[in-house]
């Protein structure tokens, strides 16, 4: 073969391949690649996604995320339940009025309190704040992967989580704190600017001003 075609097929070969990527790279929505301060002052809740998969090693992220937060003694007392399987989305969806979003997610994690893992006595409570950091975590996590999803909240709503505890066969001792739909974005999302310098006292309480 001349040295002419060889060039011509090489040179073919890396448009291929170039078209690819850029068509690859469309599809996928941007990773966050910002600093965490950035990440975090973007992040918002998000409720409707595309049908595009999210792959096992997003998910093991968000999870891996979610297990790093901080939680009172070190207990962790948490269980994270991970929902891909449409029809138990769909349950969920349909059993929980403010949750209805699970039905087009990709998938939901259900961040739980176990309650054999908690402190003692009045401690116990601190289960609610360590799964709640878990919980921003994943959130972050999800934005900082290009990925959207939103806090539904079960506990302390005794309905909602009768009925997550029966569609997910929970046993008693676990106790469902919210549900996590997450998908790819179907829009954008802006963040709310929530900045209120009166939210904030320096060395005690200044009364507002009449
Ligand atoms: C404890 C808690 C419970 C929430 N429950 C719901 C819910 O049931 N359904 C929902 O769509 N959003 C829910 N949200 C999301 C809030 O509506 C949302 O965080 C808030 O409006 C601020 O918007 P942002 O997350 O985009 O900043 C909940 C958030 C928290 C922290």
């Amino acid at each position: 073969m001349k040295t002419s075609k060889i060039t011509i097929l090489i040179l073919a070969a890396a448009v291929i391949v170039l078209a690819v990527a850029l068509i690859l790279q469309r599809r996928t929505p941007a990773i966050q690649t910002g600093s965490p301060i950035e990440v975090i002052m973007t992040r918002s809740s998000v409720r409707s996604y595309t049908d595009k998969p999210v792959a096992k090693e997003s998910v093991e992220t968000l999870l891996r995320a979610a297990m790093a937060a901080p939680s009172a003694v070190n207990k962790q007392p948490w269980a994270f339940v991970v929902v891909d399987d449409r029809a138990l989305l769909s349950s969920l969806a349909e059993a929980l009025p403010n949750t209805k979003m699970a039905a087009e997610a990709q998938l939901a994690i259900v961040v739980c309190g176990d309650m054999r893992k908690t402190l003692e006595g009045e401690a116990a409570l601190f289960w609610v704040q360590d799964c709640s950091a878990a919980t921003e975590n994943l959130l972050l996590a999800a934005h900082a992967q290009g990925l959207g999803a939103v806090w539904t909240g079960i506990y302390p709503n005794a309905a909602r989580a009768d009925a997550v505890r029966s569609i997910l066969g929970l046993p008693s001792y676990i106790v469902p704190l919210n549900v996590i739909p997450v998908g790819y974005p179907a829009s954008e999302n802006t963040p709310k600017d929530k900045w209120k310098p009166e939210n904030i006292h320096t060395n005690g309480w200044q009364a507002e001003a009449e």
